[in-house]
């Protein structure tokens, strides 16, 4: 195949040809035909009406009626930036066979956005929410996705209960409120009843949910990934970005009177910076985990709850990002990018993590329908650098034309394709773990410590920062109605540090107890799977 190799420029240069200057153009309809005047409709008579033949009228309008596409299901409120990715050195050549992470001499094109995640479209930037941070590079051996957020954890740890969690969340389904708020019952009735979100409780409550920018924001891949290297070894790997300029948070009053003043805050601050020549950098880092260490740890490598503290496997810096470059175009780049955890190269793998794996089929689906077409993976903002060359040939705006009849594999007529590249060169494959075990839906016992890595967090945060959380959950827990909800959450952060619980009950009109029994929650009888479980049989 022909040579594949990216720099720096390579996304600019792909995208060139689409950019288009309206200045000093005269101004066509769809198909190049010259307008003389676009201000009134063609009417039977300047006071009559308008007639069926008016092409010009109908393109136009029609186009305007088509202008909205769905917003993405979560995530719909984002900001997009372009740059590059640079190895420090070729240290990770060890670990991984990923190009883009040993190569110090390729700087690797990048597109990076950054997002709130309950709130639509048009909702303020400074909420209390957790921010994704996804990032597409733009390889040689193809798109590569990080598709992470400002926070290490997750709320759930199995994707099943995905829908259940964004269904609680967002705005309450007879009346559409409360908008891009935690403030509600139904939230707050879900968290106090899925014991497992007690770590990312605390994260959100944090002022980690408050980014005063997104240049001053960490990112982390939250899940355990793979690395594999050259000879086939692998081992787990989480991902962190460290923004250079350290995590700094907006203060609750700040963050509130901005939703109003300016709720474009985050936007404009990541559009001004680079705008100006500042441009914001991210350094990757990774924590490497033996494969013969899965199990050395008191919680499980493939909980997405948990992180892996830094004092057990310290984080290893491997480069750098830099966002150097605004989009030209709001829709066509940040709006038309479809990020996607299973855009993968070789040297990189996922595991079993139960919510990685639903992500896995997630992303794809809902793009589909996000683009009415299979095809958007041909917008120029998601086009891989790599040649791509499949039988996928037709669909919704089918925009390559594939020559040739042979659009089937194997084939003997010739002029088809594809060719299978071996592994040596370049071909992606799957990790060969050996996988065993009953048909069960139930979910492992080694994920059910859900209060040792909250009051992990907790005893790590200074004083201020345990009175941010203590008022949040004022502000937020204090205006839910249901008294039971607010018990039955107070009961969670019993278990989690009683002087916390306590401080918080004083704010929202209840009690602690001692003793609170997470079993009292309802949501953790065992089925008969997990008994079986239990009982020996996984
Ligand atoms: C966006 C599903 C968990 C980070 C999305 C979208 C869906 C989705 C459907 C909209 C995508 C689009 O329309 O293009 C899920 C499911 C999850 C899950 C089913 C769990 C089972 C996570 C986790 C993270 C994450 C754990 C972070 C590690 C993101 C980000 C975006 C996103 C950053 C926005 C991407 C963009 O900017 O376009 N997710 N998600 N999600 N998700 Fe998830």
């Amino acid at each position: 195949d022909k040579a594949r190799t990216v720099s720096q420029d390579s996304k600019k240069q792909q995208l060139d040809p689409y950019r288009q200057e309206k200045e000093g153009h005269y101004m066509t309809t769809d198909q190049g035909l010259r307008i003389n005047h676009t201000d009134d409709s063609l009417k039977a008579g300047s006071r009559g009406p308008t007639i069926m033949e008016d092409f010009h009228f109908r393109e136009k309008m029609t186009h305007f009626d088509h202008e909205n596409i769905p917003e993405r299901v979560v995530h719909a409120r984002g900001s997009g930036a372009h740059g590059y990715f640079q190895a420090y050195d070729d240290s990770m050549k060890k670990y991984t066979k990923a190009k883009f992470l040993t190569d110090p001499n390729t700087k690797t094109p990048v597109f990076v956005r950054f997002s709130t995640v309950v709130g639509s479209r048009g909702s303020a930037d400074t909420v209390r929410d957790v921010r994704g941070f996804a990032t597409k590079f733009y390889t040689e051996e193809g798109n590569y996705d990080l598709v992470g957020n400002n926070m290490p954890v997750f709320f759930i740890q199995d994707a099943n209960k995905f829908a259940d969690l964004v269904h609680s969340i967002k705005p309450d389904p007879d009346n559409e409120m409360p908008q891009a708020s935690a403030a509600h019952d139904t939230f707050w009735d879900f968290a106090s009843l899925m014991p497992e979100i007690n770590h990312m409780i605390m994260w959100v409550l944090s002022d980690r949910a408050l980014p005063r920018s997104f240049r001053m924001m960490d990112g982390f891949g939250v899940h355990t990934f793979r690395f594999i290297n050259e000879e086939g070894k692998a081992r787990f790997v989480k991902f962190h970005w460290r923004s250079t300029l350290g995590a700094h948070s907006l203060v609750w009053d700040e963050a509130q009177k901005l939703a109003g003043k300016d709720p474009d805050w985050l936007r404009r601050d990541l559009w001004e910076a680079i705008d100006s020549g500042n441009y914001p950098e991210f350094e990757l880092s990774v924590q490497i985990v033996e494969e013969e260490d899965e199990f050395k740890f008191d919680f499980d490598l493939l909980d997405a709850t948990k992180i892996i503290p830094e004092e057990l496997v310290p984080r290893k810096p491997i480069g750098k990002m830099v966002l150097n470059r605004n989009p030209d175009n709001f829709f066509a780049e940040t709006e038309q990018v479809a990020f996607h955890p299973g855009n993968l190269v070789p040297g990189i793998d996922v595991t079993n993590d139960p919510l990685l794996q639903g992500r896995l089929f997630s992303y794809l689906d809902t793009q589909i329908n996000r683009f009415s077409s299979a095809n958007f993976a041909e917008v120029p903002i998601n086009r891989p650098l790599a040649p791509v060359h499949n039988n996928q040939e037709a669909g919704f705006m089918r925009q390559t034309i594939n020559k040739g009849k042979a659009n089937y594999w194997p084939n003997s007529i010739g002029g088809g394709c594809p060719m299978m590249a071996p592994e040596n060169q370049g071909a992606f494959v799957h990790y060969m773990e050996k996988v065993e075990g009953h048909k069960i839906r139930a979910r492992s016992q080694s994920f059910n410590d859900h209060y040792s890595q909250a009051t992990l967090f907790w005893n790590s945060m200074t004083e201020v920062e345990q009175k941010h959380i203590v008022e949040a959950a004022h502000f937020e827990l204090g205006k839910v109605e249901s008294k039971e909800i607010r018990q039955r959450m107070v009961g969670h952060f019993s278990k989690i540090d009683m002087n916390f619980a306590k401080m918080v009950a004083a704010g929202v009109g209840v009690e602690v107890h001692e003793n609170f029994d997470q079993e009292s929650t309802g949501h953790y009888e065992d089925n008969e799977a997990s008994k079986q479980m239990k009982n020996g049989k996984s």
